[in-house]
């Protein structure tokens, strides 16, 4: 078990922010800029809130943040901060869709930073999470404008390459992304597509 708080632990606590997962998306979108005032944010995974609150710090108040999880979150939005509405939900349900489609028609940018139950099974948790990416990159086909951006956390294994694919087929500009705040030993990465090329006929 970990024992040591990383630095990145104590800036988290320090910034008020529920978990240190927070850096991993601020530290892309300093650099991508995939996120911006006035947009629309998906947010799956959002549990317990550090990626909506930042989000919603990123969109301000004009902008809007839907943050889904199977656990129950509900954390105020600070101040100049976009409404954020929180979906206690499963993604893999089918209802996800009308449920999010009645807040918003189409989103600007879907972020996700899902992560399954791990069984200690290498084999077993690498295809937990590509099903959980798989859904994502379906959600972001349905509900994303063209043109709109998606960052996805994945774990590396014999599929990632393949889903990195799918990823290029739908959006102009694709990288895969493994930042700092992300530990070293871990196989996460996270998969950044820009421009998203629309629905396909
Ligand atoms: C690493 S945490 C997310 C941390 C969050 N981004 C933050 O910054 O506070 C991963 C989350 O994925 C959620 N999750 C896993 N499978 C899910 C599913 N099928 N539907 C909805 N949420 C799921 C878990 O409940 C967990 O809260």
């Amino acid at each position: 078990m970990r024992t040591v708080k990383d630095y990145y632990y104590k800036k988290a606590k320090k910034d008020k922010y529920p978990a240190r997962s927070v850096y991993k998306l601020e530290e892309a979108l300093n650099k991508y800029k995939f996120i911006r005032r006035g947009d629309s944010v998906l947010d799956l995974g959002c549990f317990p809130g550090s990626w909506s609150l930042y989000a919603s710090e990123v969109v301000g108040e004009k902008g809007i943040v839907v943050g889904v999880d199977l656990k129950a979150a509900d954390k105020a939005a600070r101040a100049g901060g976009s409404e954020i509405i929180w979906l206690c939900q499963d993604i893999m349900q089918p209802e996800l869709i009308t449920t999010v489609r009645r807040i918003r028609p189409a989103f600007k940018v879907l972020i996700s930073d899902l992560a399954p139950g791990t069984t200690g099974n290498r084999w077993t948790d690498h295809q937990q999470s590509m099903q959980l990416v798989r859904r994502t990159l379906e959600l972001a086909s349905i509900l994303l404008h063209p043109k709109g951006n998606y960052y996805c956390k994945a774990f590396q294994g014999e599929d990632f390459p393949e889903f990195v694919q799918e990823v290029k087929e739908q959006f102009e500009l694709v990288k895969v992304v493994k930042p700092k705040s992300s530990r070293v030993e871990s196989r996460e990465v996270f998969v950044l597509g820009m421009g998203f090329k629309g629905k396909q006929a």
